[in-house]
């Protein structure tokens, strides 16, 4: 993918090829399609077609499968991610700079293209004190965020997954051109769930994210497709809320 713009990604974490596919039926006709995240859940269930039949109806596909592996395993994975022409894929900073090169060297194909990587930090699941007590990092949560956004930039990453309220400190320190991936958007009007710290789309872009990454907001409405296009008003627009 190609000089990435603004956009939303649709989370599309469906038990099912079908229930995802019934889905994106709906958006048949409308002048926009989502672009679709898919995750370890569909793809380990359904396999790597729903990826090829996803991008054969025309969408962009991140894949969100984490991976974090030694150098050599995460190289060769990497690889025949590429040869499934994925958009966007990601894996965890904590494997590395080591780890994150060999990731870029695997999915470079032989005429220099390759989809967008990006890293995950810290997952938002991980809090202080499990970060002191089980993982022995002594450090505050912004500072460990920030150092691995840096090193998956030394090792030539295209951005990480983050919070949008860390989206500004992270272009800061990376630059303007470092992607920043944001879930934990919520209308300003929505249900929060289990998200702890939420953003609208509208504030996501004042806050710098490059892409915001939306679940049930659109999965679980009941007018999907209206709740995806009020994500684009609002995000890529810049409409207010
Ligand atoms: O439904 P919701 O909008 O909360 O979905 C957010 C999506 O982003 C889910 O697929 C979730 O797994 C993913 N995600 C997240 N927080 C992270 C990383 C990924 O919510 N730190």
């Amino acid at each position: 993918m190609k000089n990435p713009v603004r956009d939303v990604i649709v989370a599309c974490d469906f038990p099912s090829a079908e229930d995802v596919l019934s889905f994106l039926a709906k958006f048949d006709g409308r002048p926009r399609k989502p672009f679709v995240k898919i995750g370890m859940e569909l793809f380990y269930g359904a396999g790597p077609d729903i990826v090829r039949t996803v991008k054969k109806r025309g969408h962009h596909v991140f894949l969100d499968l984490k991976l974090h592996d030694i150098p050599n395993t995460v190289r060769r994975t990497m690889r025949v991610l590429s040869a499934l022409d994925v958009d966007l894929c990601n894996l965890h900073a904590a494997g590395t700079v080591a780890m994150m090169q060999a990731a870029l060297e695997g999915l470079t194909r032989p005429d220099g293209t390759r989809p967008l990587l990006i890293a995950v930090t810290q997952l938002t699941s991980t809090d202080q004190t499990m970060l002191e007590n089980e993982l022995l990092i002594p450090r505050p949560m912004a500072e460990v965020v920030l150092h691995y956004a840096k090193n998956a930039k030394d090792a030539g990453l295209d951005g990480v997954v983050c919070s949008p309220l860390e989206a500004k400190t992270v272009h800061d320190a990376c630059g303007a051109d470092f992607l920043t991936v944001t879930p934990g958007v919520r209308f300003a009007d929505g249900e929060i769930g289990d998200q702890k710290r939420v953003m609208t789309p509208a504030e996501a872009r004042k806050a710098g994210s490059d892409f915001i990454v939306v679940g049930r907001p659109i999965t679980a409405s009941p007018d999907p497709v209206a709740a995806y296009e009020r994500c684009v008003r609002e995000f890529v627009e810049g409409e207010d809320a």
